[in-house]
């Protein structure tokens, strides 16, 4: 299959390139295109052939269910049965915006879409793009992250090239996704909300609104009994070919130099994930940021960055868990080999 590149400007989309991406939509097929937090590969929902396509060009198992994205909230008592006025209070805050909210699933949307759960994740993305998209193919379109699984999820369209070309028609090449790290997760369809999957919508902000927000134990990567709730997080993706080691605590720094030494000595090309201006000899220093939000612009493309230049060992440092930390440090240790205290 040719794969087609569509520039659209991001802050003022043209119409007709939206129509035209929309139409593959209407029928039946695939486009990738960018949110506010990473790309997507879209498929309409209500159609289980189509959204079969998405599985199929990912290569995501298929027990792994996908978030709806709609452009209007009228929809989501279309797609959702059951609705606790603590969700429309979130989409009222939230939306449109980085946050996924969980719901009992209607009859409406395919088995295939939630995995089999009786649940569905919705999400009103911010991007233009995207909720142009959404409209002017007028349905709701599932989308996973837009690489194949396994892969760091893409924030810019050559990623998602890298990724798929050749496996998908069109690819909608919006820029850089502004976030970085894909939407937080909350799940609403029980008694009380669970985070998920945090992200840029932090679990402080869920609790102004909300009050009580439980923590999905594997955020901080502990084993569960209560897996199936969040099914995508049991699947070690996010994740660079080369081995990260995650490393916290006072004495982060000179064990990174140490362990810097270590592994130059036994031949291996090793890179450092950098949070701070740093001048230590690694094979490659990546500065992605010293604030969260840079961290989170730049941790995915810097995942990649190393695999590009064949880096065996990423050495990073940990940071605060606290708001868009949360997110950030349950990306690096997803996609760490190993974790250490210093
Ligand atoms: O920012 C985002 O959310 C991006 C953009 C494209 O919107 N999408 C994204 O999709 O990250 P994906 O498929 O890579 O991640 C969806 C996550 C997975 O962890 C999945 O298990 C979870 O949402 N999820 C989807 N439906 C669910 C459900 N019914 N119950 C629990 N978790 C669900
Ligand atoms: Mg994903």
């Amino acid at each position: 299959m040719q794969t087609k590149t569509l520039r659209i400007n991001p802050k003022n989309p043209s119409i007709s390139q939206i129509r035209q991406a929309a139409k593959i939509i209407k029928s039946g097929g695939v486009v990738a295109f960018p949110t506010e937090t990473v790309y997507g590969l879209g498929a309409n929902a209500l159609n289980s052939k189509s959204v079969r396509k998405i599985f199929a060009a990912k290569g995501r198992p298929s027990d792994n269910p996908l978030i709806v994205h709609i452009s209007d909230i009228a929809e989501v008592g279309i797609l959702a049965d059951s609705i606790p006025n603590t969700a429309y209070d979130l989409m009222e805050r939230f939306w449109p915006g980085p946050l996924t909210i969980v719901l009992k699933k209607s009859k409406i949307v395919p088995k295939i879409v939630t995995g089999g759960l009786d649940t569905v994740a919705i999400r009103m993305p911010k991007n233009k793009i995207a909720q142009g998209l959404i409209r002017e193919a007028d349905v709701p379109i599932a989308a996973p992250s837009a690489n194949v699984a396994g892969r760091p999820s893409p924030t810019t369209a050559k990623h998602v090239k890298e990724d798929l070309s050749g496996k998908i028609s069109l690819i909608i090449d919006g820029g850089p996704t502004k976030i970085g790290i894909e939407s937080t997760v909350v799940d609403l369809s029980k008694k009380t909300p669970m985070l998920l999957r945090p992200g840029s919508v932090t679990l402080e902000q869920l609790r102004e609104i909300v009050g009580a927000v439980r923590i999905h134990p594997i955020i901080f990567g502990k084993k569960t009994k209560t897996i199936h709730r969040s099914p995508g997080m049991k699947y070690r993706h996010y994740s660079p070919n080369a081995k990260i080691i995650l490393v916290e605590g006072a004495n982060a720094n000179q064990k990174i130099s140490q362990l810097l030494r270590q592994y130059k000595k036994q031949g291996m090309r090793v890179g450092i994930l950098s949070m701070k201006k740093n001048n230590a000899k690694s094979d490659l220093t990546r500065f992605v940021g010293s604030n969260p939000n840079m961290i989170a612009a730049n941790l995915f493309k810097s995942f990649r960055e190393f695999d590009e230049k064949k880096i065996d060992i990423i050495l990073a440092q940990g940071i605060s868990q606290k708001g868009l930390g949360l997110g950030i440090m349950n990306r690096l240790g997803k996609a760490a080999y190993k974790k250490i205290r210093a």
